[in-house]
């Protein structure tokens, strides 16, 4: 099984990604039509994952690069798309300097706390005008399941309090776009809006999404990660458990910024 520990203790399974969670690229497709991109045009794919997002864009005739944290996706994503480029790289630390027309990202920046570290790695990698198109969970994404993990843990006595563990990072987007243009973009489109998510795999869904993303929350119930992933399937059921299928409570920031010009950063 291919898999990889990455800074926060999170393994990312690629298997498992590309057979439970092809949500997350299926939804990504609209994100690539806000990028439009254009035959020739150099574009930055910011968390690849296995590359599938990567491949549509270079469809377009663009010149795509694949990045993601995870050599475990990197590998995967080579293997599908041995004629795209992937590299392992971190959204803080981007090894580019000007080099893209455009920098993309789907459901990846809501792991990444240091938003502005992200945010300027972004900024450099871009050319003078270049765009920075970007989806990932805004403020209130997940929120019932949040709320229910961290009460979940509490009474298990895992945690003393809710907020103990905060894999996640989701800003509304004032906050998101006021970093944005503190960082060198102007922004020209930001939105937030409720996207319920059915999960792959009926009764098993749920369990599932909480296997790949959740790795934080199962560390901390540790021995107790079972008793733990049912008493969270147990509370969530009533609200997210609908016609033989779970419905994440996801909640999507969609934003377009464009490098200024004449932009130093701030
Ligand atoms: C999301 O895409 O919103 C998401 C994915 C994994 C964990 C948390 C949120």
């Amino acid at each position: 099984m291919s898999e990889v520990k990455t800074k926060g203790g999170m393994a990312w399974d690629a298997r498992l990604y590309n057979a439970k969670h092809d949500f997350v690229w299926r939804f990504g497709a609209g994100v690539v039509e806000l990028l439009a991109p254009q035959a020739g045009e150099r574009i930055l794919d910011l968390g690849c994952g296995t590359g599938h997002l990567t491949a549509q864009i270079a469809e377009a005739g663009a010149v795509v690069t694949g990045v993601d944290r995870s050599a475990a996706m990197v590998a995967a994503a080579r293997e599908a798309y041995p004629a795209l480029m992937f590299e392992v790289a971190d959204a803080c630390d981007l090894p580019f300097a000007g080099k893209f027309d455009a920098v993309f990202s789907n459901a990846t920046l809501h792991w990444v706390h240091d938003a502005e570290g992200a945010l300027r790695s972004i900024w450099r990698s871009l050319r003078p005008g270049g765009r920075f198109v970007a989806e990932f969970g805004g403020r209130g994404n997940i929120r019932a399941m949040q709320e229910v993990f961290d009460a979940v843990l509490v009474e298990l006595g895992a945690a003393r309090e809710a907020g103990e563990v905060r894999p996640w990072y989701y800003p509304s987007v004032g906050g998101y776009a006021g970093l944005a243009e503190k960082n060198g973009f102007e922004v020209r489109f930001a939105t937030l809006f409720d996207r319920p998510t059915p999960l792959a795999d009926g009764e098993a869904g749920l369990r599932n999404w909480m296997t790949m993303f959740c790795g934080e929350y199962l560390a901390k119930a540790g021995e107790q990660r079972e008793e733990f992933v049912r008493r969270v399937e147990t509370r969530l059921r009533p609200k997210l458990f609908r016609d033989g299928q779970w419905v994440a409570d996801y909640r999507r920031l969609r934003l377009v910024a464009c490098k200024e010009h004449d932009a130093v950063q701030r």
